[in-house]
């Protein structure tokens, strides 16, 4: 059958396009942004150097819709299946965002208009994903195997993702906000992204401060889509998810330095590090 008469089929995910991201036969079709053509320019640029975990773009339909390759594998969405909430699970995440930037280092985004970059320190380095949200991420055999939703990719770093990805993987919020296997053990798990990355010393020592402005960065965005009518944030922050956000930042700032030493490769308290390693009970929740 001629792929325009197979059926559509909605993908739920996210909530930026929630109900308007289809898949027809192999292929997925989203709505398109200003900034779509740098978005394709970069999933271009992905499959001409080989890298084999993201969509490919395949063009816009008659519709105006993009056309991306549709990736096999499970997405993570609520509820959430154990096997995704793995530390082997984890370091798979780690692994492919590590695998993304190296085949990014090579695109030059000058020519094309992005969505907004991350603040100034975190911006410039290389084209950073900037959503590698549970939902974002394709899974086959407990592991990830893609990236998807490029929407938000603009000119970042490294450590900016790496930030994005152990906040909401860890997850890093207060143990009360947990409640699955990952519960107490959010210290650990940041380490475990931090080497599975295998995350350098001069991102290490910025990391926490990155979490930190990430945080900030994803729920102003938030914020601002929902002052501007956009429905699915509006319902998503009326459902508590300020009094979440600034309970995880207050999080952060009091249990900053644990984070932080946590992360060092020579810590210089190594048996409070073990202690932690096992669970972060001790932390401010
Ligand atoms: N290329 C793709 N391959 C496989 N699944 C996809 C693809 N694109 C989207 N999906 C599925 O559709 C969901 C929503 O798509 P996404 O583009 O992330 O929407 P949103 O912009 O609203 O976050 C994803 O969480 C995933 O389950
Ligand atoms: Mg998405």
């Amino acid at each position: 059958m001629p792929e325009e008469r197979k059926p559509e089929v909605t993908l739920v995910g996210g909530l930026a396009n929630r109900g308007q991201v289809v898949r027809i036969g192999d292929t997925v079709r989203r709505p398109q942004r200003p900034t779509s053509p740098a978005t394709h320019a970069l999933l271009l640029h992905l499959d001409d150097v080989g890298f084999t975990g993201a969509p490919r773009f395949l063009g816009v339909d008659e519709q105006g819709r993009e056309v991306l390759s549709f990736v096999p594998g499970t997405a993570i969405t609520p509820p959430y299946p154990a096997w995704a909430l793995t530390d082997e699970a984890l370091a798979s995440v780690a692994a492919l965002l590590r695998d993304y930037h190296r085949a990014v280092a090579t695109f030059d985004p000058t020519p094309h208009v992005w969505s907004p970059s991350p603040p100034p320190a975190f911006a410039g380095e290389l084209v950073s994903h900037n959503d590698p949200n549970l939902d974002n991420v394709v899974f086959r055999d407990g592991r990830a195997v893609a990236l998807i939703d490029f929407d938000l990719a603009s000119p970042g770093s490294r450590v900016w993702d790496v930030a994005c990805a152990a906040r909401l993987w860890a997850p890093l919020r207060p143990a009360r906000y947990i409640d699955d296997t990952r519960r107490a053990r959010a210290v650990a798990r940041l380490r475990l992204f931090a080497d599975s990355y295998g995350l350098a010393d001069r991102d290490r020592v910025r990391l926490v401060s990155a979490v930190l402005q990430n945080h900030d960065w994803c729920y102003d965005a938030v914020g601002i889509a929902a002052a501007h009518g956009h429905a699915a944030f509006a319902e998503y922050l009326a459902g508590g998810a300020m009094e979440r956000a600034h309970e995880t930042r207050q999080w952060y700032l009091t249990n900053a330095d644990v984070l932080q030493e946590a992360l060092m490769r020579h810590p210089r308290r190594p048996r409070r590090l073990i202690g932690l390693a096992s669970g972060d009970g001790d932390l401010h929740t």
